[in-house]
C-alpha cells in the first residue's frame, strides 16, 4: 500500500490540471483495501483525512479545486481466463457448469483487475483473438471505472459484455458479485454511479468473451473502414476479420477525431447525448430546415417511449462552438462533444467557463439543457 500527502493529482486526471489533494492511497489487494475500510471507520490507529474519493485513470472527472480529503486507486492488476474451479456465478448453479456451457458456445470467461488500464485489456484480448471489447479500444481509463460508467463506443457498451462485476461493500466490509443484470446498467450509468454511490468499490470484472468471431461493425461507418482495412489486409473472407484488425480501424477512427490526452488534456466526451422528447425534437427539425433547407435531416436515434436521443455533438456544432477558445481552456476543433486544457495551464474554473458557455448557447438556440457525462469533484 502506498500513501503520499499533498500529493499533486496532474498525472490523475486527464484534463491534466494542476490539482492536489491531501492524501493520495494506492492499494494492491482486496485484502488491502479491507485494511483500509478498517481505517476508515476508525478501527485501526491510522486516521485518514475525509472525505474520501475513489478514482480510476481520472479520465471522467473534473477536479472543480484542490481536494481535501482522501483519494483511493486501485492497483490490482490481474487478467486471468476462468476456468470454473473455486468461483461462484450464480446460486444453485456450479462454475464449472456455466463455464462448459459458455465453452460449448466458443465462450469463456476472463476477470480482470480494477486497475487494469481499459486498452491494455483490450490489447491483452485482441492478441488471443478474443472478440468482446475491440469496438471499445482506445477509451481511457481502468477496467473498474469502464463497469462503474458503463464505458461506450461504436454500438457497444461495457454492459454487454460484463458477467459479473466484484466489489467491496463499504457499508458492511464484505466482498459481493453482481451479475450485469443486477447492476443498472443504462447509457453511462450503472448503479455505482447512482443508487449506490458511493457504497461499493470494484474490485475486479468477469467479461464473457468470445472465440469465435462476433464482430458488431453496424454503428456509423466502422463497417467500411474495416471493409477497407480488410483489402487492404488481403484478406477478403469474412473467416479472416480479426479482432485485432477491428480494435486497429476503431483506433484509427478515434484518433482521427478524438484528442490523444497525453498531448492534450480532455475526458473524452464532456457531454451526453441528451434525450428529448418528440415535440422537442420536431420543433429542433423545423429550426433547422429554416437554416439548412426543406431537406435536412437533424441526426437523431429513437430512444423509445417517444423520445429522441439528439447528438450533443451537432447541437454544439450548430452553435458555432468547434475550436472556441477562452484563455487555457477551449472546445477541440475536430470534435465539440471535447472540452479541452488546451495550453496544458488550464484551471478547473476555465472548464467550468467553457462547460458554461456550452450549456447556454445550445439552451438559447434549441431550448435543451445539456448534462455533462464528466463527474464534477
Ligand atoms: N456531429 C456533428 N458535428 C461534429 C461531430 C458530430 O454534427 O463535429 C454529429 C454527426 O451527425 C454525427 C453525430 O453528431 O453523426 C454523432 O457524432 P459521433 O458519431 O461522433 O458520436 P457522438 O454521439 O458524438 C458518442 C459517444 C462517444 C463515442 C462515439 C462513438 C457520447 C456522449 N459520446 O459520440 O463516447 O466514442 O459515440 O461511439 O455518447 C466518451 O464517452 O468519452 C466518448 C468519446
Amino acid at each position: 500500500m502506498k500513501t503520499s500527502h499533498n500529493m499533486d493529482l496532474r498525472a490523475w486526471n486527464t484534463f491534466g490540471m494542476k490539482v492536489s489533494c491531501a492524501c493520495f492511497v494506492e492499494y494492491g489487494t482486496v485484502e488491502e483495501l479491507e485494511e483500509l475500510w478498517k481505517m476508515r471507520h476508525g478501527m485501526s490507529p491510522d486516521g485518514l483525512p475525509s472525505p474520501f474519493l475513489h478514482i480510476g485513470k481520472g479520465s471522467n472527472l473534473l477536479f472543480t479545486k484542490d481536494f481535501p480529503g482522501t483519494v483511493f486507486h486501485s492497483d490490482i492488476r490481474f487478467i486471468s481466463v476462468l476456468e470454473g474451479a473455486g468461483h461462484q456465478y450464480q446460486a444453485g448453479v456450479s462454475a464449472a457448469e456455466i463455464c462448459a456451457d459458455l465453452a460449448a458456445d466458443g465462450k469463456m470467461l476472463v476477470e480482470a483487475g480494477a486497475g487494469v488500464l481499459w486498452d491494455d485489456f483490450c490489447l491483452w484480448c485482441a492478441e488471443r483473438g478474443l472478440w468482446g471489447p475491440e469496438n471499445l479500444s482506445g477509451i481511457p481509463g481502468e477496467v473498474g471505472a469502464a463497469a462503474v460508467q458503463n464505458i461506450g463506443a461504436y454500438g457497444v457498451e461495457a454492459k454487454d459484455i460484463i458477467f459479473q462485476v466484484k466489489c467491496f461493500d463499504c457499508v458492511t466490509g464484505r466482498r459481493v458479485a453482481f451479475k450485469a443484470s443486477e447492476c443498472g446498467y443504462g447509457y453511462r450509468d450503472s448503479m455505482f454511479k447512482d443508487s449506490a454511490k458511493g457504497r461499493y468499490v470494484v474490485t475486479s470484472v468477469v467479461f464473457t468473451l468470445s472465440s469465435v468471431p462476433v464482430p458488431r461493425l453496424d454503428y456509423g461507418h466502422v463497417k467500411e473502414a474495416v471493409n477497407a482495412a480488410f483489402e487492404t489486409a488481403g484478406n477478403h473472407t469474412e473467416a479472416g476479420l480479426s479482432s485485432m484488425l477491428v480494435r486497429n480501424v476503431i483506433l484509427s477512427i478515434r484518433n482521427a477525431k478524438l484528442p490523444d490526452p497525453a498531448v492534450i488534456g480532455s475526458a473524452g466526451s464532456f457531454f451526453k447525448n441528451p434525450v428529448i422528447p418528440r415535440s422537442d425534437y420536431e420543433r429542433i427539425a423545423s429550426v433547422a430546415r429554416i437554416e439548412h433547407g426543406a431537406d435536412y435531416e437533424v441526426p437523431h436515434y429513437d430512444a423509445g417511449s417517444g423520445f429522441i436521443k439528439v447528438p450533443a455533438a451537432w447541437l454544439l456544432d450548430q452553435c458555432g462552438l468547434k475550436g472556441l477558445v477562452a484563455g487555457n481552456a477551449g472546445i477541440y476543433e475536430k470534435q465539440p462533444l471535447v472540452i479541452v486544457n488546451l495550453t496544458g495551464n488550464a484551471s478547473p474554473s476555465e472548464i467550468l467557463a467553457v462547460e458554461a458557455m456550452a450549456v447556454k448557447a445550445v439552451y438559447e438556440k434549441f431550448g435543451v439543457t445539456l448534462h455533462p457525462e464528466v463527474e464534477h469533484v
